[in-house]
This record gives C-alpha cells, structure tokens and sequence, in this order.
C-alpha cells in the first residue's frame, strides 16, 4: 500500500501542478482537501478536478462560520490591521486551513501534508508552523519552495501532463475569504505603476461609486457586530451583506509596500469592503466606552496580536493571553454606530452605547455643569510641574555656563 499525502487543493496552477508532482515524485497517494471560507469557491468543480488529476479522495469543507465565528471576530476585537493598513484576510484564514489540514490527515493516516506555498511569503511560515505545533510528528512538504518552482516551469509540466489550466493569462496571484481579498504578482510588482481596474471584483473604483453617500448602522454587542440597519443578522450574512454595500462605494482598497516576515518589502492590494467599516466602527465605539488607561494599554495588546497572526504565530499561547485581556475589555463594548459612505472612503457620523463614558453635561461649553473650572488652575499647575523644573534648570545651565 502506498503512504498517503494531504495536499491543500485550491484548484489553481500550483497545487493541480502539485497533484500529479507529488505522486510522480514519491509514488505516494495523494487527497485533496478545498476549503471555502466565503470566497464563494465552487466547490464541486474543484473535487472533479482534483479527481481528474488523479486525487485518491477529495474533502471539501465549509469553514466559513468557524472563520468568522473564531478568527473574524476577534480581529475586529483586536482592530487588527497589520501596518496599519491591511485587515490580515488571508492571514487570518491560513491558521484554520492548516488545521483542518492535520485533522485530515489524522483520519487518513497520512504521513504528510503539502501546500503549495513559495520560499518567498508569509503564507509557508503560517501553515508550516500551525503544522508542526498540532501535529510534530506529520511531515510538511511544500514542493514549489522546495524546488524552486517558478511559474513558468510550472505552465511547463501542466502542458506536459495536459493539466487543464484556467486563465493561463491570468499573471496576478490571488486569494480571497470573506474577510476580503488579496493580489500579488504580475503588472502589481512594478509598484510604481496603478494597478489596473481588471484587478478589483470586491470594489467598484470610487469614482464609479454612487454620487450620492449612504448611511450604514452597525450595533455591536460584546465588541463583535450583530445587527446591520436595525436588522438582527447572522455574522457570515452580516458581512456578506456589508461587503456587497460598502463595496459598492469602493471602500476598502489598499495599496501599499508591506514588510513581510521573511524581510522582503512588497506591493500588496487588498480589497476589504466590510472589514474597513467594521473595523472604523468598532474603534470608534471603543473610543467612547474604554477609558483613555484602557484605550492606551490596549492599543499596544491589539499591536501585538496582530503582528503575531501576520507572522504565523497564531497557534502560540501569547494570542489567547491576549485574548483575555482583550475580551475583558469587550465586554462592555455595546452600541451602535453610523457610518457614512461615500467614493472610496468611510467615517463614523454617530455613536450611541449604554455604556459610553461620554458626558455630554461634562463636555458642552454651553452650560452650568458638575465641572468645578476653578480645579483647572490647581491642575494645570501640577501637570506643569516637572516640565517647569526642567526647564528652569536648563535656563540657569545656560546662563552660569554649569557644564
Ligand atoms: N501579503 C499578504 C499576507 O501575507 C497576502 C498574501 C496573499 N497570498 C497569496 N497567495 N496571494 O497575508
């Protein structure tokens, strides 16, 4: 009997590649395994390709709840964008691929799991190291690092073995949940250049967008969204439902130069409509519960939680630690915030939570309040204290010439 190996499947060149390298390579068999995790795969398809490649058995799974469920949902907690910029989709979506991957490979007895990740990115370091930390003994095998495989090579052997490719075109690399979508590769390398329109499908180009703004409510409870324009949703429908709205702003693109884990600067797009207003949101609403102690501490927690996903280091303790912290402070995040959207960009217009700590009888100029002014005097005094001292001191330096 042949030892059995489980390949991530996504249907594209690399891995339909990978299939028939595998099993020519180490005469092992091989199994598939799709998930969608709201990309909307068509996951029928991609078992009979995978099939027609000469996959032994197929698994595909439907992990779009548990995605939003356990890794949405805390990201949004954590305001996770990573340089401050991309909301981690893909990121986020690798740790749960990985383990499905072992559990997979658990029930078939594998002696490996491959992906078709390059040398070059994050994504290796994430299934890799989630890998190994569930499963030590399972052996990891990601081939197009292995051997160097470049695309070319790639298109190659697919003729060679007459691998069906779509969109052999088709020069960016992409990826895609339903926390948004990430594309690399091709005319985007050039980061001089704009990407051109073909790239966008989440997006409309804001100046495509409508002339007129629109308005969305989202409510929170317990830091996560639940209700959108006053209507109770589940949180894949919720999302699904803010992409396909703010989307049609076109909100949510970022274009920039990322620092990945392995030291190389590169052009990542990224189209995210929900998570910007989510995220938008939610910071927003914070802002008006957590006291300025917590906002600052936290600040710092939500930092590091995001550069430990970025890095693939989901699996490490240090993230439900954090967690912890984290969710203690949510508890109290409730509310419910407007948001206006308008030609690519999105800001909160209003807020409301039964748990704000904004005092409008404390913070209005217009009237008598409970402020007593006159302790403003004593304050700033002491406020200014170690600033004054210091600075007398510099003075008399200057003036007696001390040293
Ligand atoms: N740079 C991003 C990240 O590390 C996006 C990766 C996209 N992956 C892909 N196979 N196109 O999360």
């Amino acid at each position: 009997m042949k030892d059995t190996i489980i390949l991530a499947y996504s249907g594209g060149l690399d891995t339909s590649v990978l299939i028939k390298w595998l099993q020519e390579e180490y005469d092992v068999d091989v199994v598939t395994f799709t998930m969608e995790l709201g990309q909307q795969t068509d996951l029928k398809k991609v078992a009979d390709k995978a099939r027609s490649l000469g996959a032994k058995n197929h698994y595909s799974v439907d992990g779009t709840e548990e995605f939003v469920q356990n890794y949405v949902f805390p990201a949004i907690k954590a305001n996770a964008l990573y340089e401050g910029k991309y909301p981690m989709a893909t990121a986020l979506g690798r740790p749960l691929i990985a383990k499905k991957l072992v559990e997979i490979a658990q029930k078939e007895g594998a002696i490996a799991v491959a992906h078709g990740c390059t040398g070059k990115g994050n994504d290796q370091v994430r299934f890799d190291v989630t890998v190994k930390a569930l499963a030590p003994d399972l052996k990891v095998m990601a081939p197009v690092r292995e051997w160097g495989l470049c695309r070319e090579a790639e298109i190659k052997y697919a003729k060679e073995k007459c691998i069906s490719i779509p969109h052999l075109s088709d020069p960016y690399s992409i990826d895609q949940n339903l926390w948004g979508r990430s594309i690399e590769c091709g005319p985007l390398d050039n980061a001089e250049q704009e990407p051109l329109e073909e790239i966008y499908e989440l997006t409309v180009s804001p100046e495509k967008a409508p002339d007129k703004s629109e308005y969305v409510r989202i409510a929170f409870e317990a830091g996560v969204p639940v209700v959108l324009n006053g209507k109770k949703m589940k949180p894949v429908a919720l999302i699904e439902k803010l992409n396909e709205i703010a989307g049609k702003h076109g909100i949510g693109r970022v274009d920039h130069i990322e620092d990945r884990l392995v030291g190389i600067k590169s052009r990542e797009i990224y189209e995210s409509p929900a998570a910007e207003v989510l995220i938008e949101a939610h910071k927003d609403l914070e802002k008006m519960i957590l006291t300025r102690h917590e906002l600052e501490f936290k600040k710092q927690l939500d930092e590091k939680w995001t550069w430990l996903v970025y890095t693939g280091l989901w699996i490490d303790p240090l993230r439900e630690a954090l967690e912890a912290f984290i969710d203690k402070t949510q508890e109290r995040v409730c509310g419910e915030v407007k948001m206006k959207l308008y030609k690519g960009a999105c800001w909160a217009v209003g807020r409301s939570s039964p748990m704000s700590l904004y005092d409008k009888n404390l913070a209005t100029y217009e009237v008598e309040t409970s402020f007593n002014q006159a302790h403003a005097e004593g304050f700033i005094e002491l406020w200014g204290l170690p600033t004054k001292v210091a600075n007398i001191l510099k003075e008399k330096v200057k003036k007696e010439n001390i040293c």
